[in-house]
């Protein structure tokens, strides 16, 4: 896809060569004498157009206008929340269609937030998934448009919503493959593709370099499997080698089935999505690549399958974690947070400025957060303030959780140094509280992303969150 940002002024909004220009029209919309706001004023004042977020006004052919297909769409005060409705319910009346080539007119300069839900919105709205389908006609927009009165104010906005939906996509593009079709190796195939962009570097580590580095956590999660596990190494450095890292570690079990300890038939389709925390490192990776900004950023990805076998590790095993801290394994399905705190531990390494973990980490969080925000989880409180608000620029909204030392108590085991799983209730605090054993020696946050990462249902299909979160939290944290 082609994305352009340009000058808007009412002319070019009607006379662009497009198929469709979208037309985003606020309450502050102000009637000039120019044939597009003289047919919107008109609009309003019947009531075709009602000022109310998401209501729009089909146009085919006006009089006078280039553009075949006008659609007015009303953003109210133009809060994110309604620039998303609004473009979402465009594109369901466009898609039909199947429009190649669209424009975005903002006849008021709209705020940076603004601009990039109305691209996030349109891409993901107009991503067709084909990878294993015999027909491989994927989306029909091809170029995309975007007009603003001043351009020039918001270019850095628009290259950073560009690479975003790019690493977004690439993100969900991977969350959405079969687990046939998306094994370790793929993963570790989709991160040394990376390393052809400047700045980018890639190792890859399979079963005798991890068992060496005694990540004995991960083995046993990986062991169930005829796939062979990866940890694979990703490094961005576009600051100085002295800087601190940022390091993400995602969690890419490419099939949960939750081993001996098995989870019910129902939905465990479902489970080919419990990578998508790595899929997100990956994508934050593709946007860096893009951006290529002054910063050092490192990725981890831990990632097998947790499968039943004669090999398994089975309930009430005790393994020995890289830290040389023990773990019984009371329930073989909380096998997230064990590949996890192996590679917590080998952050170590980097002298890191701060961890993220982003992982489909407990069905707890989708109860506690539903899917709507992802929950995260840190003691530290200006990293916690940087998240939350990373998550509000790039409407990939987040929210606090508790660690109150009191939730690891369940963890205690008489057979080794911590147990895998308390009990059921506050199941994605336990879980947090779990890793944080393993987070002793940096500033660190847990995401848990079970909530948010794909859709159920009809819709069914990854997100590409947190994408957008972690790069704002990237590019706006200094120091
Ligand atoms: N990958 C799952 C978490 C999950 C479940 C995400 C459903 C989204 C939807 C994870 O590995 C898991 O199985 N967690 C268990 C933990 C339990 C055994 C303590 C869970 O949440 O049930
Ligand atoms: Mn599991
Ligand atoms: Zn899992």
């Amino acid at each position: 896809m082609n994305f352009e940002l340009k000058i808007f002024n009412s002319s070019s909004a009607t006379h662009e060569k497009c198929d469709v220009s979208l037309i985003l029209v606020t309450n502050a919309f102000k009637a000039g004498k120019d044939a597009l706001s003289v047919l919107i004023a008109k609009a309003l004042k019947s009531g075709d157009l009602a000022a109310k977020a998401g209501q729009l006004l089909d146009i085919y052919r006006p009089v006078g206008f280039l553009t075949p297909r006008v659609v007015l769409v009303h953003i109210a005060e133009g809060a994110a929340a309604d620039v998303q409705k609004a473009v979402s319910a465009a594109y369901a009346v466009i898609k039909s269609a199947k429009p190649s080539h669209i424009k975005i007119s903002f006849l008021l300069q709209p705020t940076p937030q603004m601009l990039r839900v109305a691209l996030t919105t349109l891409v993901d709205a107009s991503y067709v998934y084909t990878s294993t389908k015999s027909d491989r006609q994927g989306r029909s927009v091809t170029r995309v448009v975007v007009a603003v009165p001043d351009e020039k104010a918001l270019q850095a906005c628009f290259d950073r919503s560009v690479a975003a939906v790019n690493g977004i996509e690439l993100a969900k593009e991977w969350g959405n493959r079969p687990a046939n079709h998306a094994t370790p190796t793929h993963l570790a195939g989709v991160a040394k593709a990376l390393s052809k962009f400047a700045r980018i570097k890639v190792d890859v580590l399979g079963p005798k370099e991890v068992s060496k580095l005694g990540m004995g956590a991960f083995e046993a999660v990986a062991k169930g499997s005829d796939e062979p596990l990866r940890f694979i190494v990703l490094h961005y450095t576009g600051a100085e080698k002295t800087k601190a890292p940022v390091v993400l570690v995602g969690k890419g079990i490419t099939f949960d089935s939750g081993g001996i300890s098995i989870k019910p038939s129902a939905e465990m389709d479902e489970m080919k999505f419990d990578m998508c925390g790595a899929a997100s490192v990956l994508g934050v990776f593709r946007a860096l690549a893009e951006l290529q900004p002054n910063i050092n950023v490192v990725g981890l990805i831990a990632s097998c399958e947790n499968l039943p076998s004669g090999r398994s590790v089975k309930p009430g095993d005790v393994v020995t974690s890289m830290s040389g801290q023990t773990i019984e394994v009371l329930n073989t399905d909380a096998e997230g947070r064990l590949v996890l705190c192996d590679a917590l531990t080998y952050a170590e390494r980097f002298k890191p400025a701060v961890v993220l973990d982003i992982a489909t980490l407990t069905g707890a969080c989708v109860i506690a957060l539903g899917a709507v925000r992802s929950g995260f989880f840190t003691s530290d409180e200006p990293l916690a303030a940087a998240l939350l608000s990373a998550g509000e620029t790039s409407q990939d909204l987040c929210w606090p959780m508790p660690l109150d030392d009191a939730y690891a108590q369940g963890l205690k085991t008489s057979f080794a140094d911590v147990a895998n799983v308390a009990g059921r209730a506050g199941g994605s605090i336990t879980a947090a509280k779990f890793l944080q054993r393993f987070t002793s020696k940096y500033r660190w946050a847990h995401f848990d992303i079970a909530g948010t990462a794909w859709k159920s249902g009809s819709a069914k299909g990854a997100t590409g969150r947190p994408v957008g979160l972690l790069l704002d939290y990237l590019l706006d944290t200094k120091g």
